[in-house]
C-alpha cells in the first residue's frame, strides 16, 4: 500500500513537473493542451468555432462573429460555454442588469483580477463603498458648470495651438500620409490631463514626440483583455506567477505607467492641489494613499483618452466615406454659427442638431467600448428567459445592437444620422436601447464633456481640411483588441487644406 501511494505521488510531481515545463518553454503549445481538455467538456457548435479560432474564416473581428450569432439567437442572447459567458443584445436584459438588479451584477472579483495590476483600485475596477466614493467625488467636479467652460477652452486651444498647426503641416504633402487615430489619441491626452490632471503632457506637438508612456498604456490595455478573452485565468496567472511571456510585457508596461502616474502627483504637489479645481486636487484633498490615488489617475486617463480617440477615428473614417453627411454638418455649422464661424461657448454646441444626431449614429455602428461585462452573484433569470447561474459573467454587446434590425430597423447597418431627427430636433434614444455609455447605476460621467470634445474637433477639421482615406479598400475596419475599439491599422489619411475659407486664422503663430 506504501509502495503503491509513494508511486502515485512520484507520477503526480512527474506531471506537475511536465506541465510546469511546458508552460514554461511553449504557453502556445500548453494553451493548445488546455483548449484541448476543454474541447472535451464543450463541442457545441458555437465553443468549437470559438476554440478553433473557424470564425475568422467569415468574420475580420470577434465582435462581428458575436454580431451574426446575436442576430441570429432569437432571445438575442448567447452563451459562450467554454468562457463561462452569457452574451445578450437584447435591451430589456441589459435594463435588468444595468439598473433592476444592479445589485446582483456587479464588476465582480474576476474582473477585478483580470484588470487590478493596471486598474488598482481604480473606478472602473471596483464596486460598493470604494465605486460610490469615487463616483460622488467625479460628480461633484463633472457636473459643476464652470468645468464645462473650462473644459470646452481646454479642447479650444488644444484644437488651434496644437491640432490645426499639425494638419496644416502635413496638408498638400504627396507622401504626407498621416494616422489620424494616434494624432487623436494625443489630442485626447493632452485635452484629459489638463482637464483632469491640471497638468499638460504636450504630445500633439509638432514633432509628434513619442511617448513611452503611451505606448505602455496600450499594452497593458491589450494585454488586459487579452486576459479577458482567456478561456480560462489559469494560463495567465501562471505565466504571470513565472514572469514570462505576455505576463512579463505587461508588467514592464505597467512600471512604466506607474512612473507616470507618480509624476503626475508629484507635479501636482509640487503646483499645489488645495486650491486648484480639477478633478486629481479633490481626491488628493481626500486621499493620503498614494498607491489608491495612482489607481484613480490611471483610470481616468482610460476613461477620457481612449474612448474619446476612438469615437474620433470612427466618425473620421464614416465621414470620409460619407462626404455628403460632412458638408451636411457644415451647411448646419453655417446657419446656426454664422458663415465659417467657431463656437465660442459649450451651449453653442448643444444646438447643432445635426452634428449631435451624427456623432450619436456613428457611435451606434462603432461604440468605442464595444462590449461590458459584470458578474451575477445569485442564480438568476434574464427577461429573455435565459437562466444565469451564480458566478457567470454576463456581457452586454452594443456593437451587436447597432446592426440589429428588432432594435434599429432594417436600415440599421446605413450611417443615417436623421434617425436621431423629429423634425430638426435631436431626441435621445433610450440608454438601454443605445448604451453606448452604459446606463443605469454606473453610466458615464464623462459623457457631455466628450460629445463636446468630439463635435469640436469635427467642426474645425470639416470646416479646413479635405482627407482622403489611404488604404479605402476594407468595408469594415478591422479592430485590435483592447479594452476600448482601436483600428487595427490606424486610420491613414492625406490631408488637403481646403481652399475656401472666410475665417482663414493665423493660427500657425501660436505654434509651442
Ligand atoms: C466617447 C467617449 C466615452 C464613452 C463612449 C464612454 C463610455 C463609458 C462606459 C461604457 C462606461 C461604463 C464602464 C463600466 O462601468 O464598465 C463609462 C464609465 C465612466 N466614464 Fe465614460 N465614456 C466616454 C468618455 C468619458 C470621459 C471623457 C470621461 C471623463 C472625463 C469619462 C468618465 C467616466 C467615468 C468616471 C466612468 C465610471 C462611472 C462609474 O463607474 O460610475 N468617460 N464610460
Amino acid at each position: 500500500m506504501e509502495l503503491e501511494s509513494s508511486w502515485l505521488l512520484h507520477a503526480l510531481y512527474a506531471f506537475c513537473f511536465i506541465l510546469v515545463f511546458i508552460i514554461i518553454v511553449s504557453p502556445r503549445f500548453a494553451l493548445f493542451l488546455y483548449l484541448l481538455l476543454l474541447k472535451l467538456w464543450c463541442n457545441c457548435e458555437i465553443c468549437d468555432a470559438y476554440l478553433n479560432l473557424s470564425w475568422a474564416k467569415s468574420f475580420d473581428n470577434l465582435c462581428d462573429w458575436y454580431a451574426h450569432l446575436l442576430k441570429h439567437s432569437p432571445t438575442k442572447t448567447i452563451p459562450i460555454h467554454v468562457l463561462g459567458n452569457i452574451i445578450t443584445a437584447n435591451p430589456e436584459n441589459i435594463k435588468y442588469m444595468l439598473k433592476t438588479r444592479f445589485d446582483n451584477y456587479p464588476k465582480g472579483k474576476p474582473f477585478s483580477l483580470i484588470l487590478g495590476d493596471f486598474l488598482g483600485r481604480g473606478i472602473f475596477n471596483v464596486d460598493g463603498d470604494m465605486w460610490r466614493f469615487q463616483k460622488n467625488m467625479a460628480s461633484l467636479e463633472l457636473d459643476r458648470l464652470s468645468i464645462r467652460s473650462n473644459a470646452f477652452e481646454i479642447v479650444r486651444c488644444e484644437i488651434e495651438k496644437r491640432l490645426l498647426p499639425l494638419l496644416v503641416s502635413f496638408s498638400g504633402k504627396e507622401d504626407g500620409i498621416l494616422d489620424l487615430q494616434d494624432v487623436f489619441r494625443r489630442f485626447s491626452f493632452d485635452s484629459i490631463c489638463q482637464f483632469s490632471f491640471g497638468l499638460d503632457p504636450k504630445c500633439l506637438q509638432l514633432s509628434l514626440p513619442m511617448s513611452e508612456f503611451a505606448v505602455a498604456f496600450d499594452l497593458a490595455s491589450k494585454f488586459s483583455a487579452e486576459r479577458a478573452m482567456a478561456v480560462s485565468p489559469l494560463v495567465w496567472k501562471i505565466k504571470r506567477k513565472l514572469n514570462i511571456g505576455s505576463e512579463k510585457k505587461m508588467k514592464e508596461a505597467i512600471k512604466i505607467i506607474d512612473i507616470l502616474a507618480q509624476e503626475v502627483m508629484r507635479q501636482k504637489r509640487v503646483k499645489g492641489f488645495s486650491t486648484h479645481k480639477d478633478l486629481l486636487s479633490r481626491f488628493m484633498r481626500t486621499v493620503d494613499d498614494d498607491t489608491y490615488l495612482r489607481d484613480i489617475v490611471i483610470s481616468f486617463l482610460l476613461a477620457g483618452r481612449d474612448t474619446v480617440a476612438s469615437a474620433l477615428t470612427s466618425f473620421f473614417w464614416l465621414l470620409a466615406k460619407h462626404p455628403e453627411i460632412g458638408s451636411a454638418i457644415q451647411v448646419e455649422a453655417d446657419r446656426v454659427l454664422g458663415p465659417n464661424q467657431e463656437p465660442k461657448s459649450f451651449e453653442e454646441i448643444q444646438q447643432l442638431h445635426y452634428l449631435q444626431a451624427a456623432v450619436h449614429e456613428s457611435m451606434r455602428l462603432y461604440p468605442p467600448i464595444q462590449f461590458d461585462s459584470k458578474f451575477c452573484q445569485q442564480d438568476d433569470v434574464l427577461p429573455d428567459g435565459t437562466f444565469v447561474k451564480r458566478g457567470t459573467r454576463v456581457t452586454y454587446h452594443p456593437y451587436a445592437m447597432g446592426r440589429m434590425e428588432e432594435i434599429w430597423g432594417p436600415d440599421c447597418l446605413e450611417f443615417k444620422p436623421e434617425r436621431w431627427l423629429r423634425d430638426g430636433v435631436f431626441f435621445s434614444e433610450n440608454p438601454f436601447k443605445y448604451p453606448i455609455f452604459q446606463g443605469g447605476f454606473r453610466v458615464c460621467l464623462g459623457k457631455d464633456m466628450a460629445l463636446m470634445e468630439i463635435k469640436s474637433v469635427c467642426l474645425s477639421l470639416l470646416q479646413r481640411f479635405h482627407f482622403k482615406l489611404v488604404f479605402p479598400c476594407h468595408s469594415t475596419p478591422r479592430f485590435s483588441p483592447g479594452l476600448t475599439s482601436t483600428f487595427r491599422d490606424g486610420l491613414l489619411v492625406l490631408v488637403r487644406e481646403k481652399v475656401t475659407q472666410l475665417s482663414h486664422r493665423n493660427y500657425m503663430v501660436h505654434v509651442d
